[in-house]
């Protein structure tokens, strides 16, 4: 997805002068995001259409001197699709160069579009690049449509999320569309601004109007006409009261409850295109070599930290969806595993940032002993990317918090799709089994939006229980790797002791540890075993400790002194429940007035072994 999660900001005036200063500072208030690669596109009466866009950061883009500028687009991009070359970067053009456009969000049927529009000529690798070759097309079929028809026209063919701002010479308005991909409209004495984002063009005015889902927009000097299902429509009016710092956090107080909230859309990008749900299938675009799969023997997955728990929840999957003997092992600790890999082996790397020294050792190790590797990460361009066999892009979006959230939630659901394609191509798995699962993960975004909402209640629970002196985490099968996780997260942003355990070893040695002042926190959903789990919650219950819950919702665990309600969706229901433990380990933080985003000693990013 181009520009998921980048931003695209956009300044309309009358003529004043500095159209592409204010569209290049746009950019700069939203580099917080993330990028890789920015470009702007400005139109001037005499001038035309004028287009400058590389990879690298937004103050080495030089914005041309247009001097009779009167609208200008800009984009800053975080590749998905595409590497951050100065040809992928938006803004994107048609034939003719008349049109231009930037793009956040996902085309999922662009290659089928790109093929209908087979005598167009394309110049990069991105999704985007169809769009205004298809507003080429619109234009061209009716002498009298413009760019307004134009961009409405083309929204009935494009398929996925987006949020769009299009412009073309000898034409003095920019027309904005929005499906799935946030698009904020701003007007102040001189100029009309749209962005992905209110930061972009704060210190120009906190009038703002948000646009919904379906709704187009025309912006120029004279202000902005919105139409949603071809008809005029208004849309409400809101003050901005955050400063920048804050508004760069959409509202929230830290990065890391922004990315926890951003789960549900990020899940979204994470599945879009990939799921056939009806036919049981998968597509992560990468294709094995013949033969590979059937004669693979182990399934070797090497992760640090949070992403290693990904693995081990995957583990599990790729076990009982593809058939295959898998195991995790920690990215340092990759010494017994690389001795016993082979032809035979894939080696499957999980790493938000493609970077962490410990995980691009092990996948040397793994190329050396001649296994097959494929990375699983965030971030294109990166460096596990170029020294692996294939890559599955979990696209979740530029992640700032020290703490990974929406990336475990993001990885887990890319190598569930992993498990399925593998298990799907081996035959080991039937399209009625792989049903299910992929219904649980197209379902996922709305069940962590349901947990979302019930923040409050973990936000009680935190202050009930946030002052005790140590917090135990357990759960049984895919309930292990998130208890595992659930401690991480706490002890990594609250510095409190916490620790993960499989529910069944309690018994033998932490129970020694119990006591009234140590919660624990379980994981009571399907996949996790939840009755035996409560079991053992039983027992702790018994030496005293509190116990909070993540339980399927409709199960009743009535001794449970927190009760949070997990929705129904199947194997990835653990993953849900992960959700209530990273909010548990927000505000238990919160409360304490932690580092939470940048917590002491700790790095995004670990580039030493
Ligand atoms: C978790 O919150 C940490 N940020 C850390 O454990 C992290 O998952 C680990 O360092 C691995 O990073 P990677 O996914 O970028 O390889």
């Amino acid at each position: 997805a181009d520009g998921t999660g980048g931003s695209d900001g956009a300044a309309g005036d009358g003529g004043v002068a500095g159209v592409g200063d204010i569209v290049h500072e746009g950019l700069r208030n939203l580099e917080y995001r993330g990028y890789d690669s920015a470009g702007v596109a400005l139109v001037g009466a005499s001038s035309g259409l004028t287009v400058a866009k590389r990879s690298g950061e937004v103050d080495n883009l030089t914005v041309p001197d247009v001097p009779d500028a009167a609208l200008g687009v800009g984009h800053t991009r975080w590749s998905t699709h595409g590497p951050p070359t100065d040809a992928n970067a938006h803004p994107h053009t048609d034939c003719a160069g008349d049109v231009a456009v930037v793009h956040n969000g996902i085309v999922e049927n662009h290659e089928a579009l790109k093929a209908e529009l087979a005598d167009h000529e394309f110049t990069s690798d991105t999704d985007t690049e169809v769009i205004p070759h298809l507003i080429e097309e619109e234009l061209a079929a009716d002498s009298e449509a413009d760019l307004l028809d134009a961009v409405r026209g083309v929204e009935d063919r494009l398929e996925g999320s987006y949020a769009i701002c299009a412009v073309r010479e000898d034409d003095d308005r920019i027309v904005v569309a929005r499906r799935g991909s946030p698009l904020v409209l701003g007007r102040d004495a001189d100029a009309t601004f749209v962005a992905s984002d209110v930061t972009a063009f704060l210190e120009h005015t906190r009038e703002v109007t948000y646009l919904e889902d379906g709704d187009v927009a025309a912006l120029s000097a004279d202000g902005v006409d919105i139409y949603a299902d071809g008809e005029r429509v208004e849309r409400g009016v809101e003050t901005v009261t955050w400063e920048a710092d804050a508004a760069e956090k959409g509202g929230y107080e830290h990065y890391m409850r922004k990315e926890i909230h951003e789960q549900p859309e990020a899940l979204r990008q994470t599945i879009a295109g990939r799921l056939d749900v009806d036919g049981g299938g998968v597509d992560l675009d990468v294709a094995f070599p013949p033969g590979f799969l059937a004669d693979l023997e182990e399934i070797q997955i090497v992760a640090c930290g949070t992403s290693n728990y990904a693995g081990r929840y995957a583990a599990q999957l790729f076990e009982e969806l593809s058939g295959v003997r898998a195991t995790v092992e920690i990215a340092s600790e990759y010494e017994f595993g690389a001795g016993r890999s082979s032809d035979r082996t894939l080696v499957v790397a999980v790493t938000q940032s493609g970077e962490t020294a410990d995980t691009l050792g092990a996948v040397r190790r793994a190329n050396a002993a001649g296994a097959r590797t494929f990375a699983v990460t965030n971030t294109l361009g990166s460096t596990v990317t170029r020294e692996v066999d294939d890559t599955a892009f979990i696209r979740a979006g530029p992640e700032i918090g020290v703490a990974a959230t929406k990336t475990f939630a993001s990885q887990v659901a890319t190598l569930t799709m992993l498990a399925v394609a593998i298990g799907r191509e081996r035959g080991a798995l039937a399209a009625a089994d792989a049903r299910p699962v992929l219904k649980g993960l197209r379902d996922l975004p709305g069940a962590v939006q349901q947990v979302l909402d019930n923040e409050d209640a973990v936000r009680e629970a935190a202050s009930e229980y946030g002052d005790s002196e140590a917090f135990f985490f357990v759960g049984r099968e895919l309930g292990v790797p998130v208890a595992l996780e659930g401690a991480l997260k706490l002890k990594e942003i609250s510095y409190d002791h916490a620790e993960g355990f499989a529910a069944g070893e309690l018994k033998h040695g932490p129970l020694a540890l119990v006591t009234p002042d140590t919660p624990v926190l379980a994981v009571l959903t399907d996949g996790a075993r939840a009755d035996e789990t409560m079991n053992n919650v039983t027992e702790a219950q018994t030496r005293g400790a509190p116990a909070i819950g993540c339980a399927s919702a409709g199960e009743e665990y009535g001794t449970l002194d927190v009760s949070l309600p997990v929705p129904d969706v199947g194997l990835v229901e653990p993953l849900v429940a992960n959700v209530y433990l990273q909010l548990f380990a927000y505000h238990v933080a919160n409360d304490k007035g932690r580092s939470i985003d940048k917590p002491r000693n700790l790095a995004k990013s670990v580039t030493v072994e």
